[in-house]
């Protein structure tokens, strides 16, 4: 196969280099081992946490994050981030070692159908941190926390915690450890770069935000500003409408970033026509996000006619998003195959043909198949 990696533009500078992160790959393998985790087994062997976590996952000093509830995705990934040591923490790394991922599995079966902690539900001042919670702050091109931790803290999808009801000591903690680097097991060192950019005082108000978090003492907000919103979740189409990914769930979905001074963007887009018109009864979804002005796109958009739908991402945030889709340079054009389930099985950076896209839709390398899920 040819891989044409022609002449890629770069966005403004992204800044994020690669640093090491957490070894686990979320292969079919994995995500099965997980979810066929034995609860059972993992209440027996939870009993060794049990001291500094509860019985049921709770934790019994604010220095110990609670486990029940959270997903178990996420719990298994920290324990195999904590044996190889990709996650650094002396106590929890010599727990660890001693699990196998059999015991991970069930541990984490087991934490994750505990009902969560009850939020501290303390009436505090947020108003500071709710712009940053809720529409992020794009001159930091800082994302919402809740666009990846969910409107009420409760995590999403595979990889993003729960944060509600966490002990605020906890948080506080650990995002003074991202924002360091001496926790940097996540993936794309999304929660670093963002964690780099709060101030301690913000810090400590978004820990006392969601340590406090009940759903039903939620404040309510203003009207939401969707042009705030930066990743794929929600981003707006030509006509003013936000267009969720979900959209197309169940689907295969080619999503190709691009933008209108690229010209290997340019050659490549009539390509991606191709693809929809011959294989879009099969079940396979182009879906193009535009990265700069709207109004240029929109110019390219309708000289090429082009038959699938196109999100406009605000400007600012496209180095954002790009970093967090995989693509730390910010070089485009970047495509991302999302598998109906919703797992990434491929991204690739430079113009690829029609063939060859074809090629890789329907064989997948396997080395292309990594860590994360779509933030659907
Ligand atoms: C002696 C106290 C202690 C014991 C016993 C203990 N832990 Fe922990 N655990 C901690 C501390 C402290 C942290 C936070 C460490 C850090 O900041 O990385 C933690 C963190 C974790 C995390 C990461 C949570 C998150 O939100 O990221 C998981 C998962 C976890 N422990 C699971 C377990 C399991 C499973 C056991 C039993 C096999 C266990 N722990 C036993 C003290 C303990
Ligand atoms: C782009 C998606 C994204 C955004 C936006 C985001 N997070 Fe995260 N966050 C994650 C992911 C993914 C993890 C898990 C990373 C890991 O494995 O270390 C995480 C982990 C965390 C943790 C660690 C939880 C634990 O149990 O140890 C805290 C605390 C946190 N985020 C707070 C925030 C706050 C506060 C904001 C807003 C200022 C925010 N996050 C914005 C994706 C995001």
């Amino acid at each position: 196969m040819r891989w044409i990696v022609g002449l890629i533009s770069l966005l403004p500078a992204a800044g994020l280099q690669a640093a090491p992160a957490t070894q686990v790959a979320w292969t079919k393998e994995t995500l099965a081992l997980v979810e066929g985790g034995d609860p059972q087994r993992g209440k027996e062997l939870a009993k060794t946490c049990a001291s500094c976590h509860g019985e049921t996952g709770v934790g019994l000093s604010p220095a110990f994050p609670n486990l029940a509830g959270q997903l178990a995705t996420y719990l298994y990934r920290q324990l195999r981030d904590y044996k190889d040591g990709s996650r650094q923490n002396p106590i929890m790394q010599g727990l660890a070692a001693g699990l196998s991922d059999q015991d991970m599995a069930d541990l984490a079966a087991f934490y994750s159908r505990q009902a969560p902690a009850e939020p501290a539900g303390k009436a505090g001042d947020f108003q500071a941190v709710l712009a940053l919670i809720e529409h992020g702050d794009s001159k930091r091109i800082l994302p919402p926390c809740r666009v990846c931790h969910g409107e009420n803290g409760q995590g999403e999808r595979i990889d993003t915690p729960r944060l509600a009801g966490q002990p605020q000591a906890y948080l506080e903690q650990t995002l003074r450890a991202y924002r360091d680097g001496s926790r940097h097991n996540d993936v794309y060192g999304r929660m670093r770069e963002i964690a780099k950019q709060l101030s301690d005082e913000e810090i400590q108000r978004l820990a006392a935000y969601y340590a406090n978090l009940a759903p039903t003492s939620r404040v309510s907000l203003a009207p939401r500003l969707p042009t705030t919103e930066t990743t794929a979740l929600a981003l707006l189409d030509f006509q003013g409408q936000p267009r969720r990914l979900s959209e197309w769930r169940g689907k295969k979905i080619v999503l190709n970033f691009w933008s209108s001074g690229c010209q290997e963007c340019l050659i490549e887009l009539p390509q991606l026509g191709e693809i929809q018109k011959r294989y879009g009864d099969t079940g396979i979804q182009v879906v193009g996000v535009g990265l700069d002005d709207p109004q240029k796109l929109a110019n390219v958009v309708r000289s090429l006619d082009l038959p699938y739908p196109i999100l406009l991402s605000p400007p600012e945030q496209s180095a954002f998003l790009l970093r967090q889709w995989g693509d730390p340079s910010a070089a485009v054009p970047f495509t991302v195959l999302i598998e109906p389930d919703g797992r990434i099985a491929f991204r690739h950076i430079g113009r690829l043909e029609a063939e060859d896209l074809a090629e890789l839709i329907a064989h997948p390398p396997a080395s292309g198949l990594d860590n994360a899920l779509a933030a659907y």
